[in-house]
């Protein structure tokens, strides 16, 4: 809490001294050192010039809670159960995972900074605070885990589509779920699934978008990535946010009702590996050929030599050659 009110107050990215933020949060000002110390640790670029106090170069464009809840329409909201934004967290899967664990139906859960954010095949995921959009949707589906092979490219389509929306019409998808601009990784999606694999599954929806990524992180990821602001986004996280939730529980209301063929085409016209030359690994293995497209389920279709293939599951990458 304390958290979150310094860094609100420092949003501003104008100068506060050691005495005023003390006094705005009524503590000591060794205290104020102390959580600014805890802010740099969390990614958060602080200034401390003597005789001046603090700043953020550049500020900081949180979450707004209530913000988010005015933007979102009527029919979004009431199928959102929970909407929880935090300052830090864990991971925001685990947070949706764990809510559905103790009965929540559906949920938003979004967080400026996670301590263990996850990637796919066992990465982690990193990203200082606030600097992208982390946040997991929980979602219960019925119809056992085999349907929900198509889900995250459902999902990348319903991203891609929002983001078109707000002028970002530039973005590509990837197989499975990559969003892509020339090739940069501009965000990623994990599907995490608990419950009964011929029934109810409870299933976190977690998405990353690097919004402002410093040059330092940018540096050190395994490929080439892109961000909304190099993009020329110059909306607020917040707007952006509420975008894509309200397009992705419409896609989410759409797949259950009818599975991924009737998204096929749309999401072929995304595809940034279209035609292209491409090496697949799974586990061990490594296959070639060119990328025709997906399937009515969502499986990879590949010419390599030995004819048309299909490739299935989301422990698959896709690289250029
Ligand atoms: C990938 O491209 O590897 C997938 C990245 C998914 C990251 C998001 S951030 C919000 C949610 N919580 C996590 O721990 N991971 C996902």
């Amino acid at each position: 809490m304390m958290l979150e009110k310094l860094l609100r107050i420092l949003a501003d990215g104008a100068f506060h001294s050691g005495s005023e933020l003390g006094r705005s949060l009524s503590i000591s000002r060794s205290a104020v050192w102390k959580h600014m110390q805890r802010l740099q640790e969390l990614g958060v670029e602080v200034y401390s010039v003597k005789g001046r106090g603090y700043r953020i170069p550049g500020g900081l464009d949180l979450l707004e809670l209530s913000r988010l809840q005015q933007l979102l329409p009527e029919a979004v909201r009431t199928r959102l159960g929970q909407l929880a934004l935090s300052i830090e967290t864990d991971s925001t899967n685990t947070q949706a995972l764990a809510a559905m664990q103790n009965g929540v139906d559906t949920g938003l859960f979004a967080a400026e900074f996670q301590h263990a954010g996850r990637g796919r095949r066992g990465r982690q995921w990193i990203s200082p605070l606030g600097s992208s959009l982390c946040f997991s949707l929980a979602w219960r589906f019925n119809s056992g885990a085999a349907a929900l092979e198509g889900l995250s490219l459902a999902v990348g389509l319903a991203l891609q589509q929002a983001l078109a929306r707000v002028g970002l019409t530039s973005v590509g998808l990837k197989w499975p779920n990559d969003l892509l601009v020339n090739d940069a990784k501009l965000g990623g999606i994990l599907i995490e699934l608990s419950g009964d694999a011929a029934g109810e599954c409870q299933v976190a929806i977690g998405v990353g978008l690097n919004v402002q990524l410093p040059e330092t992180v940018a540096e050190q990821l395994d490929q080439p990535c892109i961000d909304l602001t190099r993009l020329g986004y110059a909306g607020t996280r917040t707007d952006l946010l509420a975008g894509l939730v309200s397009e992705l529980i419409e896609m989410l209301e759409r797949f259950e009702n009818s599975g991924f063929a009737p998204l096929r085409s749309a999401w072929e016209e995304a595809n940034a590996f279209r035609g292209r030359e491409v090496a697949l690994s799974s586990g061990p293995r490594r296959y070639e050929g060119v990328c025709l497209g997906v399937t009515d389920q969502g499986g990879l279709r590949l010419q390599t030599s030995a004819g048309q293939e299909v490739f299935h599951g989301g422990e698959m990458s896709v690289r250029l050659q």
